[in-house]
C-alpha cells in the first residue's frame, strides 16, 4: 500500500492501474469505513481510499480545527484490506487557489434538511468530491447511505455533469445497540452514548407507523421531535421524504426516507431509514 501526498504522482499512478473503486473519506477511520473499503474491493482492481479532512464542507463554529487527523492509526487500518492507495493531500495541494476557488453549486436541494443548518456544506462536499473523481479517474466511487443527502446530491452532480464513474451506496454500518457508526460518536460523553441509540429508536418507530398504514407524516414527524426534545436532544429536523429525490413526501409515495439529524450535547448525529410501502 502506497501513500501518495501530490496530484501529480496520483495521477502517474492512476495510468498504470486498471479498474479503479475510490473510497473519499476525512480520515479516523472506523468500522464503517473499512465496510466501504470492502464494498470497493468487489467493484473494481484498485482500490483508492482519500483522506482530507475538507475545510469547505465545515461552517464557522463546526468542528474543522478539532476533526481528529489520525493519517499513521487510519494506514495501520488500512493495511491488510487489500487497498493499493492512500492518497492523503495537503490543503495547499488541494485548494491553491483558495481565495479564488471555482465551486461546484448543488440545486436546491443543498439548502434543505442538514443544508438548512449547515450553510455551504454541499457546496463544499460536492467540490471536494468533484475534484477528487478528477484526480482519481475512479470507475467507481462508495459512499455511505448515513449521508443519505450527500449520497444524493453526489449522484445528481455525476448524473448532471456527467462524471464517468458509477455510484456503489452502501449500507449503514451500526452498533449493536443501533447506533449508526460515525467518526463524531466519539465526541460523545459516555452518558451520551448511552442515550444516542434512541435517534435510530425514533426513525424506526416512525418507520412501523407508516408500515402499519399511517400517512399523517407531519404527526409523525412532530411527535418523534417532541420525544427527542423531550429527552434532551436539540433537533434539526426529523423528517419524511421520498427516497429517491428527496422531495416533501406525499401519499401515495411508495419509497420513502425518514430522515432526522439531532444533537446531543454538542454532538450533531445523523441517521436515516428507508421505507419500500
Ligand atoms: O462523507 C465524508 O466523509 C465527506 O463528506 C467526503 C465525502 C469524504 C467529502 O469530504
Amino acid at each position: 500500500m502506497q501513500i501518495i501526498h501530490t496530484i501529480e504522482e496520483l495521477r502517474a499512478w492512476r495510468r498504470q492501474a486498471g479498474s479503479v473503486a475510490l473510497v473519499p473519506t476525512m480520515g479516523n477511520l472506523h468500522a464503517g469505513h473499512l465496510a466501504l473499503v470492502r464494498e470497493a474491493a468487489k467493484h473494481a482492481q484498485q482500490v483508492v481510499v482519500s483522506i482530507f479532512v475538507n475545510r469547505l464542507q465545515f461552517g464557522q463554529g463546526e468542528d474543522f480545527d478539532r476533526y481528529p487527523r489520525t493519517l499513521e492509526q487510519d494506514a495501520a487500518k488500512l493495511a491488510g484490506e487489500g487497498v493499493a492507495v492512500i492518497f492523503a493531500p495537503d490543503e495547499h495541494e488541494l485548494y491553491p487557489h483558495v481565495a479564488q476557488q471555482y465551486n461546484v453549486e448543488p440545486p436546491n436541494l443543498q439548502n434543505e434538511l442538514c443544508g438548512a443548518f449547515r450553510p455551504g456544506h454541499f457546496r463544499g462536499v460536492a467540490t471536494v468530491v468533484a475534484k477528487l473523481f478528477n484526480i482519481v479517474q475512479p470507475d467507481y466511487a462508495c459512499f455511505g447511505k448515513k449521508d443519505y443527502q450527500q449520497l444524493a446530491i453526489i449522484q445528481g452532480m455525476v448524473d448532471d455533469l456527467n462524471f464517468n464513474v458509477k455510484i456503489v451506496p452502501v449500507d449503514i454500518g451500526r452498533a449493536e445497540d443501533g447506533l449508526a457508526l460515525s467518526s463524531r460518536n466519539q465526541y460523545l460523553s459516555e452518558a451520551e452514548r448511552r442515550q444516542a441509540p434512541q435517534l435510530f429508536r425514533e426513525l424506526q418507530a416512525v418507520a412501523q407507523a407508516v408500515e402499519s398504514g399511517s400517512r399523517d407524516y407531519a404527526g409523525l414527524e412532530k411527535q418523534a421531535v417532541a420525544n427527542l426534545a423531550q429527552s434532551g436532544w436539540q433537533v434539526d429536523y426529523v423528517e419524511i421524504r421520498h427516497a429517491g429525490n428527496l422531495q416533501v413526501a406525499h401519499v401515495g409515495d411508495k419509497e420513502l426516507v425518514v430522515l432526522a439529524a439531532a444533537r446531543l450535547g454538542n454532538t450533531r448525529l445523523i441517521d436515516n431509514i428507508v421505507i419500500r410501502l
